[in-house]
């Protein structure tokens, strides 16, 4: 079976980081039908809109879209295509797993947890208007519908996590334990000792910004993947921007991406390649002579494509 997927390579480093991503994907064996679209300002030279038609169409269509980082110009009242692709699919719960990968040395080995953001309001509602001339103000948009879907969203996650650990632990477990800790304890807490939290549920700029906090804890924002679900479709994207500082050099780590696309994978019912890639990264991670420089390699980021389909077929040769 094949699955039509819509493909938004973005901006920077995103093309590069896609490109590995989807020969990777190819690699395994599982048919695709990508349906491609430029989205933000490159969009906006050949199609007059930062999100094409095309492009919205596309995603109703296939329900399912893999997606490159996609740069927003600071100033000038320009708006995160990002943003307004999460809000124009009702993509209300962003779904970031934080786990290290064999042998990349970290402050804290065997991290093993869950951020999820709400994706459509807060401070990224982009509501703001002058006061007097100087004074600028932005409203911080809540809504109990998007707070309690969000909500659902992280306990429904939980309960089935804490089901699964307590079937090996215990036969009666407690209900999830459930706390609060204001964002600037909890980025404290998170230095301190991380172990605490299986899930982090925020709002959307807390959720942002502790995402990467968070990345720093397993090795950096090469390796962090994401999902923004909605209840209609869902966009896998990485925790990481369009890293303008190292685009078209083939640097890049498109570890990060490649593991959203796992979590597409899972989404489409693909565990078997899904564990398949898995496995080839944890081997690629182990052998590190093909590792990216953030993450202490030399190697470019195709050659870590690369490095990643050859342990596949090996994978295949071994079984
Ligand atoms: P960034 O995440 O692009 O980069 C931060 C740092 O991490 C840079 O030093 C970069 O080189 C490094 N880095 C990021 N991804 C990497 C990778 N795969 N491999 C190796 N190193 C990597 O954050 P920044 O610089 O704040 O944002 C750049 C642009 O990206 C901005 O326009 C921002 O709005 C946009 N952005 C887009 C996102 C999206 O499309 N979902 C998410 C975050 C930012």
């Amino acid at each position: 079976m094949s699955h039509k997927v819509t493909l938004i390579p973005g901006d920077g480093i995103g093309p590069e980081v896609i490109q590995a991503t989807v020969r990777i994907l190819e690699a395994t064996g599982i048919q695709f039908e990508w349906e491609s679209f430029s989205a933000g300002a490159e969009a906006f030279e050949k199609y007059k809109e930062y999100i094409p038609k095309e492009l919205s169409e596309s995603i109703e269509r296939t329900r399912v879209g893999l997606k490159g980082p996609v740069t927003t110009p600071i100033g000038g009242g320009f708006s995160s295509i990002n943003v307004q692709l999460r809000k124009q699919f009702e993509l209300f719960a962003n779904f970031r797993p934080i786990r290290n990968l064999p042998h990349i040395p970290t402050r804290y080995p065997g991290i093993d947890l869950i951020v999820v953001r709400e994706n459509t309001e807060g401070l990224y509602s982009g509501i703001e208007h002058e006061v007097v001339p100087g004074v600028v103000e932005s409203l911080k948009i809540i809504t109990e519908k998007a707070s309690t879907r969000v909500s659902r969203f992280a306990f429904e996650y939980a309960d089935g996590l804490f089901l699964r650990c307590s079937r090996a632990v215990s036969k009666e477990y407690p209900e999830i334990t459930y706390g609060e800790h204001i964002v600037d304890n909890t980025c404290m807490q998170l230095v301190m000792n991380p172990y605490q939290y299986d899930i982090l549920l925020m709002e959307n700029l807390y959720g942002d910004i502790l995402s990467d906090l968070c990345a720093g804890l397993v090795g950096g924002l090469g390796l962090v993947p994401g999902a923004n679900f909605g209840l209609e479709c869902a966009i896998f994207e990485a925790v990481h921007g369009s890293a303008p500082d190292i685009a078209g050099k083939n640097i890049a780590n498109p570890t990060a991406v490649l593991r959203s696309a796992l979590l597409m994978l899972r989404h489409l019912g693909e565990e078997e390649a899904a564990l398949k890639i898995r496995n080839a990264i944890d081997e690629v991670y182990r052998d590190r002579s093909k590792l990216t420089r953030d993450v202490g390699g030399t190697a470019g980021t195709s050659e870590f494509a690369d490095a990643i389909i050859q342990a596949m077929e090996t994978q295949k040769t071994a079984v």
